[in-house]
């Protein structure tokens, strides 16, 4: 028998130690939970995707009386973008979200269905997407999605 790690590097920031590009993306993903369409669970999520272009695509989660029919703020941002401007590259991605005792306290972990889309949004522009976890009292920053999935499915098994 062999044990195999994996280790995955996630970086613990103040909103203050971002730089102004990065705040000015978390500051969108706050603001996106406001058009958040939650009535079911009443936890208001924004995510605002940087393209290469510059612009700032955000996006909320859209939830559903048939529950599975909703979907999660980063896949409404991601499709979007990828699908308004399907040439340009997805930098970062920040999420942030909040209920009715106002945002998290510790940084909001995207869902599974969330970081397979994440992966391939990644792989389709062949660069790394830089991921903010936004929390009131600290920020994570992860470089990849290789440090939010790993051990992850991709195209290459589909070649095998
Ligand atoms: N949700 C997101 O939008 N993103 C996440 O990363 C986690 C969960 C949404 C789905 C659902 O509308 C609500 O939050 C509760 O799960």
């Amino acid at each position: 028998m062999k044990e195999l790690k994996i280790e995955i590097k996630i970086q613990s920031l103040s909103y203050d130690e971002l730089n102004e590009q990065d705040q000015t993306l978390i500051d969108a993903a706050k603001k996106a939970t406001e058009k958040s369409y939650a009535p079911y669970s009443q936890f208001f999520v924004g995510a605002a995707a940087l393209l290469a272009n510059g612009k700032i695509i955000t996006g909320t989660n859209q939830e559903n009386a048939a529950y599975p029919s909703g979907l999660c703020a980063e896949r409404t941002a991601l499709f979007y973008a990828n699908s308004e401007y399907p040439e340009e590259k997805v930098l970062t991605l920040a999420i942030a979200a909040r209920t009715s005792s106002g945002f998290l306290d510790s940084p909001i972990p995207p869902c599974g269905a969330c970081r397979q889309v994440l992966l391939e949004t990644e792989r389709r522009y062949n660069k790394p997407m830089r991921i903010l976890l936004y929390s009131k009292k600290e920020i994570y920053l992860i470089n990849g999605t290789q440090d939010l999935l790993p051990l992850s499915f991709g195209s290459e098994y589909l070649k095998e």
